[in-house]
């Protein structure tokens, strides 16, 4: 059984895994009234509610602490302080209950998750926060094929709901507001299968201060945006061969986001593929199942105590950094 913890940004998560099954995915997330994710302030959340947010894992997957095997962590890449938090509470686990600790990628950990819908070797539209990528697995690694020339979509509409003064997260109080939206035209920016969202965002803000109601602009935002993403994807899909489609991250959750890869991919006879919801945006069981993956295989297992204090933190790690040794 093999127990994962989730800390990079805004969540603090644990999930326990056994045979690729679920049984725990406890997450308690940092939010705000207004303004961003203030990383020192969610560092400290997620070290107030750790003890908590284990007890609660341990007692939904109905199992004490002598039964885990190891434990996950995400170490990279995230926001510094949510990081080292979820780092120090893993070394400090991992050494009371003397099992392997087990660093994981989180973008990659968003990926391998979208097994468990039974794809098999996908093309993923990865589209969190703090990222926005096109991937698939190619030669030991996970390439990426496309990806955002600024900021990740999820912050994008983060930042564009602030404008209008909802809170953290934006993405739900977006689709929300946008279901009685009109269209209006905003700028396209696609790039090979590379996309931009900034200069889209100055473009909304200066129609906002004309006057326009804010849930035309959610609606075009979401119409102009993930037409963006779900073509950049099926270019991937044209390009690699590949037939099915997964996507992933948090912005994922989005249903119209979900419907255009659908009829995107009914179009092509690709096969498309979106993990529950629990699964999509950060969360601890995803940590644990990449985790299970890695023991299985033997790889990236850290079970002597002095071998532990060495690992550290790696804020800035890119999905296509990582070596695929599990595979
Ligand atoms: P990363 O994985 O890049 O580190 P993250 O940890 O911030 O990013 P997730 O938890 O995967 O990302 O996703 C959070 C993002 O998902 C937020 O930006 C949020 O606004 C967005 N989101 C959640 N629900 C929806 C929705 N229904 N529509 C659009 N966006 C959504
Ligand atoms: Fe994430």
């Amino acid at each position: 059984m093999i127990l994962g913890i989730e800390s990079t940004a805004h969540t603090f998560g644990i999930g326990i895994v056994h045979q690729g099954k679920i049984l725990a995915n406890v997450r308690e997330m940092y939010t705000t009234e207004s303004g961003g994710i203030i990383p020192i302030e969610s560092a400290k959340h997620h070290k107030e509610i750790a003890e908590d947010v284990w007890k609660k894992a341990l007692k939904e997957a109905n199992i004490s602490e002598d039964k885990i095997d190891g434990i996950a962590f995400s170490q990279a890449p995230g926001l510094a302080p949510c990081l080292i938090e979820g780092m120090k509470f893993s070394k400090k686990k991992s050494k009371e209950l003397n099992v392997p600790l087990i660093p994981v990628n989180h973008c990659i950990a968003h990926l391998e998750i979208g097994r468990i819908t039974g794809a098999k070797d996908p093309v993923l539209l990865y589209a969190s926060g703090a990222n926005t990528q096109i991937i698939a697995y190619e030669g030991g690694k996970y390439r990426v094929f496309g990806e955002t020339l600024d900021i990740g979509v999820g912050n994008f509409i983060d930042n564009f709901a602030r404008l209008i003064g909802q809170g953290f997260p934006g993405g739900p109080r977006i689709q929300k507001l946008a279901e009685s939206g009109k269209y209006i035209e905003l700028p396209y920016k696609l790039k090979g299968m590379d996309v931009a969202f900034s200069g889209i965002l100055t473009k909304l803000r200066q129609i906002y201060e004309q006057g326009i109601p804010a849930k035309h602009l959610c609606f075009s935002l979401q119409e102009t945006v993930f037409a963006m993403l779900v073509e950049a994807a099926e270019r991937a899909l044209a390009h690699t061969g590949k037939k099915e489609l997964l996507l992933g991250g948090g912005v994922g959750c989005n249903t119209r986001l979900q419907e255009m890869c659908k009829i995107m991919c009914k179009e092509r006879g690709c096969k498309f593929f979106v993990p529950d919801k629990s699964l999509l945006v950060d969360n601890g069981a995803m940590i644990a199942y990449l985790g299970e993956i890695m023991w299985k295989k033997g790889v990236g297992i850290y079970s002597d105590n002095s071998e532990k204090e060495k690992i550290d933190i790696n804020s800035k790690e890119r999905t296509d950094d990582v070596y695929v040794r599990w595979k």
